[in-house]
């Protein structure tokens, strides 16, 4: 898809992080903007902001994990501009991090993040893309998961499992359209770290989806260790506006995989695609002393 003025795009996630800098960047390329998000005043910001550029903005506050939100947000894009051209899944939770050994964790945290993040993306392609077949006009989809889509660490499961699903969900869905020749193509974004709010998801954890006990509680001083690690990792990882530019040129070349890393993030993706190959068993990387 190499037009862009006057075309529509649909971001959830948007009120924030990658999501915020998605839409900034389609509006800048004269496109006008669906934001979608949980957090409403945020999400009024993010929209205000936007239409203080100049561009045209309309905000549905969105939960991407209830189908009903979905249908109602794809709804609410089409009846304000009859079309979408970009739509981008992004919406995302990093949770499941704060029990040691997998089999330790609670379904709640299963159920938050795979909602999120799988079935998040999943309502979404349910919901625009047979409408923005029927257009019959060129478009595309954005699908963000993760290099943890990629790659598995030793920790956060649930965040993995879920990234691993909108890789193959996309992949699929991407030979599905090539398949029909549709005017639609697909691009999965799979960063290493990014300089976001990510790390405090837990604000969005709807009350029924809490487990037992404090999240203090559940998670280990290795783990709290582990926390303060990736927060120094995402404040020194990739700014959001550097990530929406590479995806706007993914859009642009009609390029799938999007997968900017830090180096050692390079290294553990060689290592898994050698392990594979070599059919030797997973390597284990000490942590670093
Ligand atoms: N930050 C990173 O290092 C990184 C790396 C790889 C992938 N990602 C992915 O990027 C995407 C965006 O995350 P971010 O890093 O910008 O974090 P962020 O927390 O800054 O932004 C995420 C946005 O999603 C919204 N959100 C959360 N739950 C929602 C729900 N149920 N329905 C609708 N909106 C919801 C939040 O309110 C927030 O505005 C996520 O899918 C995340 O997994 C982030």
């Amino acid at each position: 898809m190499n037009e862009f003025t006057g075309k529509v795009a649909v971001v959830t996630g948007a009120a924030s992080g990658i999501g915020l800098a998605l839409a900034t960047r389609f509006a800048q390329a004269g496109m006008k903007i669906v934001l979608a998000d949980i957090e409403t005043a945020p999400l009024e910001s993010a929209r205000a902001a936007i239409k203080a550029k100049g561009a045209h903005a309309i905000s549905v506050r969105t939960d991407v994990m209830r189908e009903q939100d979905v249908k109602r947000l794809a709804d609410a894009a089409f009846d304000a501009w009859g079309k979408v051209h970009i739509l981008c899944n992004n919406a995302g939770v990093s949770g499941g991090v704060g029990a040691d050994g997998v089999w330790n964790l609670p379904l709640e945290d299963w159920d938050w993040v795979l909602g999120v993040n799988l079935r998040g993306v999943l309502h979404g392609i349910r919901h625009f893309v047979p409408r923005m077949l029927a257009q019959g006009e060129a478009g595309h989809i954005v699908n963000t998961a993760s290099v943890a889509g990629l790659v598995t660490g030793a920790t956060a499961a649930p965040y993995t499992v879920s990234k691993h699903g909108v890789v193959a969900l996309s992949e699929i869905l991407y030979k599905d359209l090539k398949a029909r020749k549709a005017k639609l193509s697909v691009s999965v974004l799979c960063p290493g770290w990014v300089d976001t709010r990510i790390i405090e998801s837990e604000r969005n954890r709807p009350g029924e989806l809490k487990p037992e006990g404090s999240a203090e509680v559940r998670i280990s001083p290795q783990m709290q260790m582990w926390r303060e690690v990736v927060r120094g990792l995402l404040k020194h990882g990739f700014r959001p506006e550097t990530i929406a530019g590479l995806v706007f040129d993914a859009v642009n070349s009609d390029t799938f995989y999007i997968v900017p890393v830090q180096p050692d993030i390079e290294d553990a993706l060689a290592r898994r695609l050698e392990d594979i190959r070599l059919r030797r068993n997973p390597t284990i990387v000490p942590p670093e002393a």
